[in-house]
């Protein structure tokens, strides 16, 4: 099973732009090139959240869209730059969501690896949440195949990152869930979005991630100070999550873009895996 991750989209109304420089709905539209000119197809897509940059209408008409082209079925779960209405409103006709406790929370089930996107969104604010009615979803979900393993995805990383003022901004009661998951062993990976760099860290008895935005990426800025988030246009990127039952879940970080090759190695004399010549023909 492949499942690609994509994240912070943040589309805009067609033929606006972000923040006055970045053209994030050309930068999704490559995202889609990339991830259909993928050798191995993605089974699915699962996108962690600031799908649209605003929550517009318009941006989820435009999402959908540039989202056409895809061949597999792609999964969404809100960030703090979506509004939940907006958002279902253009994706309920999807089947997936169903927004009837409030959350657009759900389970995609028929995979090797089950999966759990979870609503982290606390309307009006930068930073999410998870409440107790949705701990006591999660908890129940995952009580339900406690064997099969399962990857969680959501938009407000849980977990510190050391990116300081990110950090201020991200999934705040992240040890109640720390404390629900380390109950369950058969939690491959949680991946988030919301971050804008890729990430890895050893959390909760699991591991942890966040993918690179397909846009703009935030600076590299691991000084814990107050200074405020900026962004810049380092390449951006997706994950591809791999599994199978030898190796488990393996991640894979790509690229998008263009670029020269592949080329085949041709290996220089010098190299030392080179097998050493018979003594006759090396005196
Ligand atoms: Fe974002
Ligand atoms: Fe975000």
């Amino acid at each position: 099973m492949l499942i690609a991750q994509i994240t912070d989209m943040h589309v805009r109304p067609r033929g606006r732009i972000a923040y006055d420089r970045v053209d994030t709905n050309a930068m999704l539209e490559a995202a889609v090139a990339t991830l259909e000119g993928l050798s191995r197809k993605p089974d699915l897509v699962i996108a962690t959240g600031d799908l649209a940059d605003c929550g517009l209408a318009a941006e989820y008409e435009e999402l959908g869209d540039l989202l056409e082209p895809l061949s597999m079925p792609v999964y969404l779960v809100p960030g703090n730059h979506d509004r939940r209405a907006e958002l279902f409103d253009e994706f309920a006709s999807d089947g997936y969501f169903r927004n009837d406790d409030g959350f657009l929370h759900y389970v995609v089930e028929g995979h090797d690896v089950r999966l759990v996107g979870l609503d982290t969104v606390v309307p009006g604010h930068g930073h999410g949440e998870m409440c107790a009615a949705r701990l006591a979803w999660l908890e129940a979900r995952l009580s339900e195949a406690s064997r099969q393993p399962t990857l969680i995805f959501m938009h407000h990383p849980p977990f510190s990152t050391g990116l300081a003022d990110m950090d201020r901004i991200n999934c705040r009661n992240g040890a109640a869930l720390a404390d629900l998951l380390r109950r369950f062993d058969n939690i491959e990976r949680v991946v988030c979005g919301h971050h804008h760099r890729p990430i890895t860290v050893r959390w909760a008895g699991t591991i942890g991630s966040v993918a690179p935005s397909t846009a703009h990426q935030v600076t590299l800025d691991l000084v814990a100070d107050d200074s405020p988030s900026t962004f810049t246009m380092e390449p951006p990127g997706f994950h591809l999550h791999l599994w199978s039952p030898e190796a488990g879940l393996v991640t894979h970080g790509v690229a998008i873009g263009h670029y020269d090759g592949p080329f085949p190695f041709v290996l220089d004399a010098d190299y030392p895996g080179n097998k050493a010549k018979p003594a006759a023909e090396a005196a």
